[in-house]
């Protein structure tokens, strides 16, 4: 990487950037009517039309150089090859060796087998009901107690693949110490037909643990009531763990045969392909665990060999990179216009804002520029009737990701055709605009008087020349799921290279653990608050005084 090549890249995008400030995405549509063919590509069953953003084939030179320049391509390999990419924990990246790869996976195939052969055997025992609880009766309802990445992975697939489920199981799932959640879950719930899998690869995490402790304080609980029962051996049957930490999870008490492994090369945001993934294996059954995993894996190869030019995470990775460097955009949105899909934006936060939320270079010292966007938004339509007013006429430039599946999993009249009208109605909308004159000609039209119509016109006036991506996929199946999921992932990774951040450590959140220790410290007169702030003493102080 020369410094001195990327210090004159960056020049030229600037300067490249005042030259397209004034140019409207619309006069490029107009200039070359090829620009939906020359402006979108496909891959693992994934269409990506990229031609709504601002950008000219010179743009894409321009950050494709700087993505040469940072050694991306050799980048990507060195993931691929297990390098340790994850360079401030000395670890490496291998979420991609658990999807089936060729190559890459070689060493670690039998780990990733071995552990799928048990997952399978757990799968079928718990689906044919061979896998009783306490009382001899089969498992009608799994809880996943994890936080994180041991909560949203399995959250947002088990949601995006409800028309898959099997039916054998109802899964729940608990993630909030807030024991509204646990309490919820477990009210509906009978403990004899009831399994909980503790999920937690550190198995640390004062949530998990303090969610699982109440789940096996209800279950024997509902032991005691009955009499001569073996506390231990109950709970063998009503709980499983899935982490790297089996020590920690038998001392909590449970079975060693009933503790699924992963490894420190996976990151818990990149891990619902792991064990993690059991409450998806559970519900859609293992052939979709694998069909998932297929069409991750159908990405990683697209990722791993397709040139810059034509790569999918690359090109929304790079997009990303020009709007947040030259065109001052602070949050990206995610607009997926299928209703199983709702839990995907909330997945992709953890993904993007934990991953490229830094600002240490991997060079050493700070980065210079802006790093990770703000990730948010809900499903079409749901999000045209609250926020997008403000994608459309805030001052805010926000980019945004559409996702649209062809085929519905419903034939219920027309209300597949109204999504999808909608979805290019909201990218057409933030494209085009709506200039002043029109709008004031509007208003005339309803019977305004000119001066009123002046008047009104910037009301509805809207700027327009909004970017956005359009992601297709055919149907939302276990197979496109995986390979959207690996998509963000990659273009995650992108980013991190151009951004020159560690996309995979997340010390960030360690303060807030520490801190809240002491705090529980200090409720529960262990330590004293003089340390302590004003604010934070005052807080306390009331908290204690309505909790006595
Ligand atoms: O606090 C953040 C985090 O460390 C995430 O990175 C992780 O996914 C989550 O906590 C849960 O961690 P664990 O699986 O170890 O319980």
């Amino acid at each position: 990487m020369s410094s001195n090549t990327i210090e004159s890249l960056l020049e030229r995008l600037n300067s490249h950037k005042k030259e397209l400030s004034p140019v409207c995405i619309t006069s490029l549509f107009e200039q070359n009517p090829d620009r939906f063919s020359d402006m979108s590509c496909s891959a693992a069953g994934i269409t990506l039309d990229y031609s709504k953003n601002i950008a000219t084939s010179e743009t894409l030179g321009l950050l494709m150089a700087l993505a040469r320049e940072h050694r991306l391509e050799q980048r990507i390999q060195a993931m691929m090859n297990g390098e340790q990419i994850n360079a401030t924990e000395q670890r490496q990246v291998l979420h991609v060796a658990l999807r089936a790869s060729e190559g890459v996976t070689a060493q670690y195939r039998s780990l990733v087998d071995d552990v799928l052969k048990k997952m399978e055997d757990f799968v079928a025992r718990i689906h044919g009901g061979q896998w009783q609880g306490y009382s001899g009766k089969a498992i009608t309802d799994i809880v996943n107690i994890g936080i994180g990445g041991s909560d949203l992975g399995p959250l947002m697939a088990t949601t995006a693949l409800k028309p898959y489920h099997q039916k054998a199981v109802n899964c729940h799932f608990v993630s909030n110490v807030d024991a509204a959640d646990i309490s919820e879950v477990l009210s509906v719930l009978n403990p004899e037909t009831t399994l909980f899998i503790v999920a937690s690869k550190t198995f640390t995490t004062i949530e998990t643990l303090t969610n699982a402790k109440t789940a096996r304080a209800w279950l024997l609980k509902s032991i005691s009531e009955q009499p001569n029962r073996d506390q231990d051996a109950a709970i063998a049957k009503h709980f499983v763990a899935v982490t790297a930490n089996t020590d920690n999870a038998k001392a909590f008490g449970i079975a060693e045969h009933n503790v699924f492994p992963m490894w420190d090369w996976v990151g818990g945001r990149y891990s619902m392909w792991s064990a993690i993934g059991m409450p998806i294996a559970l519900a859609i059954g293992m052939e979709g665990f694998h069909q998932l995993r297929a069409g991750a894996a159908a990405m990683d190869e697209h990722f791993r060999n397709a040139p810059l030019e034509n790569n999918l995470p690359v090109l929304m990775g790079m997009f990303g990179v020009w709007y947040s460097q030259y065109w001052d955009a602070h949050s990206h949105a995610v607009l997926p216009y299928c209703h199983y899909l709702s839990q995907f934006p909330k997945y992709l936060q953890q993904l993007d804002m934990e991953s490229n939320g830094k600002s240490a270079s991997i060079c050493g010292g700070f980065v210079s520029e802006h790093t990770g966007s703000v990730i948010w938004g809900d499903v079409g339509t749901n999000g045209q009737h609250s926020f997008h007013q403000l994608l459309h006429q805030g001052t805010r430039f926000i980019p945004a990701d559409f996702i649209m599946p062809l085929t519905a999993h419903h034939d219920v009249d027309d209300h597949h055709s109204l999504l999808f009208a909608n979805c290019l109605s909201q990218s057409r909308a933030l494209m085009q605009g709506k200039s002043a004159e029109q709008a004031k000609q509007e208003f005339m039209a309803m019977g305004y008087s000119e001066q009123e119509a002046q008047y009104l016109a910037p009301h509805k006036q809207m700027p327009g020349n909004r970017p956005s991506n359009t992601l297709v996929i055919d149907k939302l199946d276990p197979y496109s799921l995986g390979a959207l999921v690996a998509l963000y992932e990659h273009k995650v990774y992108v980013q991190s290279i151009v951004w020159e951040i560690n996309a995979f450590d997340q010390w960030g959140v360690e303060l807030g653990k520490k801190l809240c220790s002491e705090i529980v410290n200090v409720i529960n007169g262990e330590q004293g608050e003089e340390a302590f702030d004003a604010s934070t003493q005052a807080l306390i102080a009331m908290f204690k005084k309505k909790n006595k």
